[in-house]
């Protein structure tokens, strides 16, 4: 530092009030992400994911983006949505974050997206699912998936394999709809039919008078969509209640056999066919680094909520080089387009719709040196969300 420039800071030192020249300084230097995830409630198993995925993606990047410090600042929403509102606007209002990330459930999104739009800041959904989110604001992008994209993976399948006769099951709200509409629609449209569609509320589910319909009629095969965190309760009434001997296959998306639930759930999973864009046993280099790492860090499975929040970061901070450092529409311009190679296989952002490309894959449970793992044997390579108007 030359003498004259230290001696005009040694001046300004003087005159301002300490307390108050080093945060002026320090909110300069350091670049800020806010995230806001379901850290308490029904879904902390998605925020406890996601928190883990980011605080290993800023160990293995140095915590550093454009060159300057990265801090994440992580809050809990619990999954209400008004909480997310609140607290978007205090993050972007007092925090000047760069760009928002997370969002457990879909209305915590929605509740979020009128933020990004007033203040022009970029928000990463992590976590949610239903396709309308991206189309809520033009600084939205995503890094998780669509319900859409699941459904339609899940409904080439069971055509193809003699599922002639479906039923579905499906959480009562967006990502629910969406997986309802995309898997009955697509299996309609290749020669099959629906017997019932069944719907159970988002808060506290009692899965057995719908099992007892399922029972009753007799489908060949339940396609299912509940949102991460209740694969296991449902699982376990499934088997209590014979479901899994009644000959009647369950199918879904890959909530019910969720990775971080899998060892819980137990063997009854063992052979059930699910459709995602991620499993942990997805036999990638970059995936077996990515499991390892993680593993090694936070000593439990990462599952596809943590991909979703790996990605995340990786798309913010890369826009943030890019940009070097400057948010607001020239972020978000930067994060389309942009292309990577993801413990999931390659995906890369559709400049158009701000949505996530990727392989979907069709899985099955098994047994692989003691433990249980959704085991990929097929794909649809870079689906495109079904949802989206061409
Ligand atoms: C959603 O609310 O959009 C959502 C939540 C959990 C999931 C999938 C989608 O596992």
């Amino acid at each position: 530092m030359s003498t004259r420039r230290q001696h005009l800071l040694t001046l300004a030192a003087a005159t301002v009030a300490p307390g108050l020249i080093a945060p002026a300084f320090a909110q300069q230097d350091a670049l800020k992400i806010g995230v806001i995830l379901p850290m308490t409630g029904p879904q902390a198993s998605t925020g406890r994911q996601i928190d883990a995925a980011i605080k290993l993606f800023m160990a293995q990047n140095g915590g550093k983006a454009a060159g300057r410090k990265l801090e994440v600042i992580i809050k809990d929403d619990a999954g209400v949505p008004d909480t997310t509102r609140r607290l978007a606007q205090e993050l972007v209002v007092n925090d000047k974050v760069s760009a928002l990330a997370g969002f457990g459930l879909t209305p915590c999104a929605l509740a979020a997206a009128p933020v990004a739009t007033q203040s022009k800041t970029p928000l990463v959904v992590m976590a949610a699912g239903t396709s309308s989110i991206t189309e809520a604001s033009p600084f939205i992008t995503r890094t998780s998936v669509t319900l859409p994209q699941v459904a339609v993976g899940m409904a080439e399948w069971s055509n193809k394999n003699n599922i002639k006769k479906v039923m579905t099951l499906v959480a009562d709200y967006g990502p629910g709809i969406d997986a309802e509409k995309f898997y009955a629609d697509r299996v309609t449209l290749n020669g099959g039919s629906v017997l019932d569609k069944l719907r159970t509320p988002l808060r506290s589910p009692d899965f057995a008078p719908m099992l007892q319909k399922v029972r009753d009629q007799k489908p060949d095969a339940l396609f299912v969509f509940l949102p991460s965190g209740q694969g296991a309760t449902f699982m376990k009434q499934f088997a209590e209640r014979g479901l899994d001997k009644s000959g009647i296959r369950l199918i879904g998306a890959g909530e019910i056999t969720d990775d971080d639930q899998l060892a819980a759930i137990g063997d009854v999973a063992l052979g059930i066919v699910t459709a995602h864009h991620y499993s942990a046993a997805h036999p990638s280099a970059v995936n077996k680094k990515f499991v390892a790492d993680f593993q090694a860090m936070h000593k439990f499975r990462p599952n596809f909520m943590a991909v979703g929040g790996y990605d995340g970061m990786r798309l913010i901070t890369k826009a943030l080089d890019i940009t070097k450092g400057a948010g607001g529409e020239a972020l978000i311009n930067a994060m389309k387009g942009q292309i990577w190679e993801s413990p999931r296989g390659e995906v890369y952002i559709d400049a158009q719709t701000r949505e996530i490309v990727l392989d979907m894959y069709i899985r099955k449970v098994e047994r692989v040196n003691g433990e249980l793992w959704n085991i990929e044997f097929d794909s649809i390579k870079a689906l495109k969300d079904p949802g989206k108007k061409k």
